[in-house]
Formats: C-alpha cells, structure tokens, sequence
C-alpha cells in the first residue's frame, strides 16, 4: 500500500467509527462456506473438482485410511506387485529401494514431461555426468553462512504477513502467509521477482501440478502447464540478460541467480543462458507449492493435537527443538507421501519378484510409521534424527531445497503458533490436490 494511503488508513482505524468497522469486519464477516472460491492461480480443471470434492473420495485417501492400510501391508505383504505396479512399505525396503538407484530410475518418470516443458533438468535425470554436473554446479552456488540469508528473508516476510492479519483477528494460512511467503522468499533468494505476484503463483503451480501431480496425464493439466511454459521460458531469459548487464554496471545482488549469471561472467561455470534458465526454473517450481503445502499440513496437524502445540508453543524460541517438532508431527500428514520409480529391467525387492517395466511407488509416509525403525511411530516426539525423516525423499535425488526447508518451514509454522487462541474457521480446503485455505481465527493483540 503507498505510505500516504497507509497514512490514511491508519488515521481511520483509530478513530471510534473505524474501530466500530474494524469489529463489525471481524465478528460479522461471513467465513467462506465449504470451497475455495476458483482463484486466477487455480489449475484444476472443472470436471476434475467433484473427484476431489467428493467426501467418500477424501476419506479413502486421507492419511488416516492409508496409515492403516500401509500398516497392514507391512504387516503381511510389505511388497506388493499389482500388474506394471508395485508399491513398497518396509522402512528398510523403502531406504534400500530409493539407494538402487541404477536400477529403479527416475527418467522414465519426470523426463517426459519435464523434457516437454522445461528441457533437462536434474530431477528427471539417472545417476550420470549431467546429473553429477548440473546438480553439483547448484551446489556450489550456496554459500557456508546461508543460513543467515535463508533465516532473514523468510523472518521479514513472515512477519509482514502476520502484522497486516493481526488487526482482523483471523488470518488464512495458504493465501495470506505460506504463500505469499514462499513466494517472496523465491524473489529475494532465488532472485526470480515474476511479472508480478499473481502470474508467478499461477505459472509454478500449474507446472508442479502437471508435472509431479498429474499421475493420468490428464490434458487439460498439460495444457495449463504448456501455456505457463511459454510465459515463464521468455520470461526467465530475457531477465537473465537483463541481470547479466546489471551485474557488468557493478551492481551488486546476493541471490541464486545472480550467483549463478556472476559465475558465467567469470567463468566459475559453464552455463549457457539456457542452462541457467532450465535450472532455475526448476528451483523456483519446486519451491512454491511444496513449501506452502508442508507448513499448512503441518498447522494443520498441531492444531489437531493440541497437546503437541502446547509443546511446540514451550519451545518455540528454540530453534532446533521447534524444528524436530514440526517435522515429526508432518509425518501425520507427509506432502509427498511416496517416490516414484522406474524398474526396467526387473528386479527383487526383500524377496519379491518386480517384473520387468513396472512403476514402484515407495511409500515413504508408510516407512516412518514402521516401529521397527521408528520406534513408539504413534508419539510425536523432538529426538529423531533429522536426517532420518523421508519427507524430502532419500538417496541421490533427496531434496536440493532441504537446507532452506528446514529453516523456512518452522519460521512460518512459528509465525502462526504465536497468535492467541487460535481456532480453525473451517476445515482445510483445496484445491485439486493443492491446500488451499485454511482460515484460523486468533484473539486480536491488546
Ligand atoms: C517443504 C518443502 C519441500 C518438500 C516437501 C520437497 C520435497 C521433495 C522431495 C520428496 C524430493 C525427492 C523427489 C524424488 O525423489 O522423486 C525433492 C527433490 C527436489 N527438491 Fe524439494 N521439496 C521442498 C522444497 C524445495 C525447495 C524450496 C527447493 C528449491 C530451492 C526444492 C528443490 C528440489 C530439487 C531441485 C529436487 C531434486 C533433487 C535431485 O534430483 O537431486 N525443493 N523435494
């Protein structure tokens, strides 16, 4: 808002008719019914919504049901081969399977469409020297002392989004914090601002939706995709000339991307313009949804266990501890629930025959409820290892963002927790597969 309209609204606010406006808007305010109203970043076709919308549809595959029945199956057929599928349970299994990895590869998974959109990037790449190459040119882009930067951006905007909730008493999760958070973090850290903040949400959801979500290659998704292609591919290049003369004027930038176009310039790498839009594109897909969709689930599961919140509220200052916390209770509830793989060859999997041809889908929210490498799996507790947690995979392609996530996540979980009284308006609504409002109310500060 310009700093005169603020000014004005501020004026107003204080003055008896606008504090009477202010409680009207907040006690009186209808709370939206029972579905999103359709967004302009929404990417779920129309004749797909009543799938998800369904009741009967939610509760089979909400965690719960899948909890119980991935308990029984690890229980009685831990691996289970179902025609060209095979879906794999045991925590070991799981971790061994995800190790093979020149044997259950991930090409014939992401390639295709990755190839149809973005061109290579490492995600949908088998152990080899691009991989090797592409990722570890990344790699080399992050700094020692990060943490700093990671922690100062997402501090900044987290506590924006909160301070412009506080005075209405209610605040929703994804649209007014996660979100726009994760978003402005990709601006800031990434170094990709987007035309504006609506085109940028619309053009990374739509690609993560089509290309990690759309397990029945449903058309209309792609075409969704293919039309935010064609905005983003012109989009990232022209500015990647543009910082590239930024950068030779002498200014300076300490985000990802400049990083990476500073390495061009100095010959610290050898990517093209065209490598460097392919890769950065792939960053900034995977670094919106995902991270609004773990901090939702993740409120979303300490609001259902209030006595974890009120642990998670004793610790809160303390980094670290928050963190076990947040990633424990997630399990409840994992975004990326199992890993997908390819077995071309046919192999063995503890004993079972996987046939030539067969898609695996490692069941990572099975595995860390398996007792007997989680123990008591029923109890949230903060002393699991933190490398141990499969929220972000396992193996060679274990998530490039953990390092962010880790820190990001917990700040905006935390931003939250520490509203007073917080109660869900509604239950958590979504969009296709995608969270997508979750509205608290909380008690308004003094
Ligand atoms: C809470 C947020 C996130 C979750 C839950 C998440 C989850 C995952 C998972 C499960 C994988 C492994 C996929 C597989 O093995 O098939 C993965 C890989 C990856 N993630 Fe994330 N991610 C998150 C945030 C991020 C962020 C912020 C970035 C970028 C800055 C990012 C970039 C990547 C990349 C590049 C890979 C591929 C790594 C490789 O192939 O070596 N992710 N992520």
């Amino acid at each position: 808002m310009p700093a005169a309209y603020r000014a004005f609204v501020e004026e107003l606010r204080v003055t008896p008719s606008g504090q009477l406006a202010l409680t009207l808007y907040r006690e009186h305010r209808p709370v939206p019914a029972s579905a999103p109203a359709y967004h302009p970043t929404s990417t779920t076709p129309q004749h797909i919504i009543p799938y998800y919308g369904s009741r009967v549809v939610a509760t089979l595959t909400s965690a719960s049901v899948q909890r119980c029945v991935f308990n029984w199956l690890r229980k009685h057929k831990p691996v289970v081969v179902i025609g060209k599928r095979a879906i794999v349970t045991r925590a070991v299994d799981v971790k061994q399977t995800l190790a093979r990895d020149t044997e259950f590869t991930i090409a014939e998974i992401n390639a295709p469409n990755m190839l149809r959109l973005n061109g290579p990037f490492f995600l949908g790449m088998d152990r080899s020297p691009q991989y090797s190459h592409e990722q570890s040119t990344l790699r080399r882009v992050i700094k020692p002392d990060e943490a700093a930067l990671i922690r100062r951006v997402a501090r900044k905007h987290c506590d924006d989004m909160i301070q412009a909730a506080l005075p209405i008493g209610r605040i929703d999760v994804v649209s007014q914090l996660a979100r726009p958070v994760a978003r402005r973090f990709i601006t800031d850290y990434l170094g990709v601002p987007g035309p504006d903040e609506v085109t940028m949400m619309r053009w990374l959801r739509a690609l993560f939706h089509d290309l990690f979500l759309n397990l029945s290659n449903e058309r209309s998704i792609q075409v969704t995709a293919e039309q935010a292609f064609h905005e983003l591919g012109p989009y990232l290049l022209t500015l990647i000339e543009q910082r590239r003369e930024l950068l030779k004027q002498g200014q300076v930038f300490d985000d990802f991307l400049s990083r990476l176009v500073q390495g061009q310039l100095t010959g610290q790498n050898d990517f093209d313009d065209d490598a460097i839009r392919r890769n950065i594109s792939g960053l900034i897909v995977g670094a919106l949804d995902t991270t609004s969709m773990a901090s939702t689930l993740i409120i979303e599961q300490m609001l259902a266990k209030p006595d974890v919140m009120q642990r998670a509220k004793q610790v809160i200052d303390d980094e670290q501890k928050f963190l076990h916390l947040c990633f424990d209770v997630f399990r409840f509830n994992t975004m990326a629930a199992a890993m997908r793989r390819y077995c071309k060859q046919g192999a063995v999997i503890a004993g079972v025959k996987i046939p030539p041809d067969t898609e695996l889908f490692i069941s990572t929210a099975s595995a860390m409820f398996d007792e007997s490498a989680w123990p008591d799996p029923y109890t949230v507790r903060d002393d699991r290892p933190l490398d141990d947690y499969l929220h972000f995979g396992d193996g060679m392609h274990r998530c490039f963002g953990e390092y962010i996530n880790r820190i990001q996540i917990p700040i905006i979980v935390a931003g939250v927790l520490r509203l007073d009284t917080l109660k869900p308006c509604s239950r958590l609504l979504y969009d296709g597969p995608f969270p997508d409002q979750y509205v608290l109310s909380f008690d308004v500060p003094g």
